[in-house]
């Protein structure tokens, strides 16, 4: 008798814990892998998804990896190993994670690719990212609107500097640049003076600050120290246009009038205090808190036994199949709408970017 008063109690407890945080994950275990706390967008990632995991009763292993792909790789199997139920993982290099992903595959742990995909592995369920194609393609506008290209205007200079190249994403991002400037350099109304047009030749290692500033300390002193104006720089994102105006800095502002249009993506907050200043003309803002709703969205949705809401099902073929997506949107920041963007909508404090 008084075994089943126990039992009863605590199955009472049990079933009062749970509505009482309304959940249904019942502290299931989640395992965060994020590539580097380097960068500010990938911390913001990190506190995001594991604020909102938790908020959702899950138990969250969040870690970060520091660029390091055995370091990530090794990371994964502890998450697979530490019982985690599902995977969502910002990869370091998309093409690097197969065999670690077979353990998760053979334990049915599901894998959700966060914002990079993952690529030649079948052990990928969803993909969480911004339209990354459209962050390019905005970049590419925001330059062609600035520079009146549409009316004809020119000719101009510009350089162009994009990511890592084992980021799927980079190749999104430049090709959608290039899917809007590429007829003004073919028709001449853009000029490429250093000829470094492609994307093996413009990607940026690590998407290093310091990398992008060598790349273009040797742009510059090749093609620009005689005066020679530069009109705008096509940057896939803040990290590579930060290199971009440290080198600008250096070996550019003091003889040269004018200063370039650069682009950028992430909305890092040095950036936007550059954008203030007035030395990076745009950033691609790419609202994390709505990517980590949309994941704990996923990861309610594999729990459950349902099927996650996505809204790609065609773009992104990795290799071993396409894996159906859901795609944020981005939108473009600049000074004319940063306040809107950034501040009122609560992301940034204003002295966060003074
Ligand atoms: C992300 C960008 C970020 C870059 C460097 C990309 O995969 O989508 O937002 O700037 O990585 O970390």
């Amino acid at each position: 008798m008084k075994k089943i008063v126990v039992l009863l109690l605590v199955l009472v407890m049990g079933l009062s814990t749970l509505t009482a945080c309304g959940k249904k994950s019942g502290g299931t275990k989640v395992g965060v892998s994020m590539p580097t706390k380097d960068l500010q967008r990938w911390n913001q990632d990190g506190d995001n998804m594991k604020a909102k995991l938790e908020e959702a009763g899950y138990t969250v292993d969040l870690q970060y990896a520091s660029n390091d792909v055995p370091t990530q790789v090794s990371q994964i199997e502890n998450m697979i190993s530490s019982g985690c139920k599902v995977l969502v993982i910002a990869s370091i290099e998309g093409d690097s994670l197969g065999t670690v992903l077979e353990q998760a595959k053979e334990k049915d742990i599901k894998v959700i690719a966060y914002d990079r995909l993952i690529m030649n592995s079948d052990a990928v369920t969803y993909y969480a990212t911004f339209d990354n194609n459209m962050v390019g393609v905005k970049q590419g506008e925001y330059i062609e609107s600035q520079l009146n290209l549409k009316s004809g205007a020119g000719p101009f200079n510009i350089e162009l500097i994009t990511g890592d190249p084992g980021d799927n994403n980079a190749r999104f991002f430049f090709g959608g640049a290039m899917s809007v400037l590429q007829k003004y350099i073919d028709n001449g109304q853009l000029v490429v003076r250093s000829g470094q047009k492609d994307f093996d030749t413009v990607a940026t290692q690590s998407w290093s600050t310091e990398n992008a500033q060598n790349r273009f300390d040797a742009i510059i002193a090749a093609y620009y120290a005689d005066g020679t104006q530069l009109d705008a720089v096509m940057a896939s994102n803040d990290s590579t246009a930060m290199g971009v105006t440290n080198s600008l800095e250096a070996n550019y502002a003091s003889n040269h009038s004018n200063w370039p249009i650069i682009t950028g993506q992430d909305c890092d907050k040095a950036n936007v205090k550059n954008m203030l200043a007035g030395k990076q003309a745009m950033s691609i803002f790419k609202d994390t808190r709505d990517l980590a709703a949309k994941t704990v969205e996923m990861v309610d949705a594999i729990m459950q036994g349902k099927e996650a809401p996505v809204n790609d099902t065609k773009t992104y073929d990795n290799g071993k199949g396409v894996v159906p997506s859901y795609l944020c949107e981005p939108v473009f920041a600049d000074v004319n709408n940063y306040k809107k963007l950034l501040i009122d909508s609560g992301y940034y404090k204003e002295s966060d970017i003074q």
